[in-house]
């Protein structure tokens, strides 16, 4: 038998048995990979004698093409067969009905940090968080914020295990102490986080949440200040013009010291931020005390900045109209339901607060 004929016998067999498309792909590696059989067979055609070398070569050229056929057969067979397996496999019922699964909601709170991360990261300023368990020191003292003040009244501030040391913080610049106390200026950062006075009624809550913002480099005023919280307002309730008003006030930590309104109006029985003659109070603000720069060894000669201290959940519920505050602890997964996020809608450069 010649040496073609006895390839073909063999193949045809083997390809007849194969029944998946690993063997298949095997079985064309042997014949027609860079070294197989037929390969092998066209490249030796040269060392043929002249007269043997026609015949061989279209001989061999029939059994290329009878095997390669074969072989695309094959292959679709397996295929086929796969796919009816799969089919009868997978029973699917299509007229069960569907599964119902419950998808969570981003709690308004915070949506509002991430809001408004996102909007002061736009313009520079970096995170920084602190302890909600404070010292007096950091709380108070530092933020020069004498012993005899008001704030810190037993009344107001939940202290810890009857000492005068350790408390919740009533606010959240202490995070500015101990962001300087950390490194050296310039800073510019912002700290959003849990606070606590011990105050409860429709727009008080024991727990709370406020934004602290710092500013220290040279030559920072209150111009700075001010275009800051412009572009931070128009951002948040997404207007173009906003009215804005800064009252003297008074914050020991602070000189001069600010408090921030904004103009709104009641259009049908809705809050529209930036038109109309009311006022809003929204935060307060000032250029940070020389005292407190001393506190944290930054020379007030060479550095100073602004700072200010903005109510988060006040801002969430003037931006998405909800008038109890107390409904944001309660817990109630209908609440949440409705006034919640969805989660694929919220700005990533903020996961410091655990949700
Ligand atoms: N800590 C103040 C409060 O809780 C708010 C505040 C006022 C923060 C002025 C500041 C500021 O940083 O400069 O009432």
């Amino acid at each position: 038998m010649s040496e073609i004929k006895k390839i073909k016998e063999e193949y045809l067999l083997r390809l007849d048995k194969v029944l998946d498309q690993y063997k298949l792909n095997e079985i064309k590696t042997e014949l027609f990979g860079k070294n197989g059989i037929i390969s092998n067979k066209f490249k030796q055609l040269g060392s043929i004698d002249e007269d043997k070398r026609k015949e061989f070569a279209s001989e061999l050229n029939v059994l290329k093409n009878e095997l390669q056929d074969l072989i695309l057969k094959k292959n679709e067979n397996i295929q086929n067969q796969e796919i009816n397996k799969k089919l009868k496999d997978d029973n699917i019922d299509v007229t069960l009905p569907g599964r119902s699964y419950f998808a969570g909601k981003i709690h308004p709170v915070s949506q509002v940090i991430d809001e408004v991360t996102s909007i002061f990261s736009e313009i520079g300023f970096s995170v920084e968080e602190g302890p909600d368990v404070e010292s007096e020191y950091y709380n108070f003292s530092a933020l020069n914020t004498p012993e005899n003040h008001p704030a810190r009244d037993m009344h107001d501030t939940f202290y810890l295990h009857h000492s005068k040391d350790f408390l919740l913080r009533t606010h959240t610049s202490p995070v500015q102490i101990r962001t300087m106390l950390k490194s050296k200026p310039p800073f510019k950062i912002i700290a959003p986080g849990r606070t606590y006075r011990c105050d409860s009624d429709q727009t008080h809550s024991p727990m709370f949440h406020q934004l602290e913002g710092l500013h220290i480099d040279k030559n920072i005023n209150m111009g700075h200040l001010k275009g800051c919280l412009y572009y931070f307002v128009k951002k948040f309730f997404e207007v173009d013009k906003v009215k804005i008003r800064f009252r003297p006030s008074h914050f020991p930590f602070t000189e001069p010291s600010a408090e921030v309104d904004i103009g709104y109006k009641i259009q049908n029985g809705k809050i529209k931020i930036g038109e109309g003659n009311k006022w809003l109070e929204i935060l307060g603000c000032g250029m940070v005390h020389p005292n407190v720069l001393k506190n944290v060894k930054v020379n007030p000669k060479k550095y100073q900045g602004y700072a200010f201290g903005v109510g988060i959940d006040r801002l969430a519920m003037l931006k998405y109209g909800i008038n109890d505050l107390r409904a944001f602890f309660e817990n109630d997964i209908r609440w949440l339901e409705f006034y919640g996020f969805d989660p694929l809608d919220v700005p990533t450069n903020y996961r410091g607060l655990s949700r």
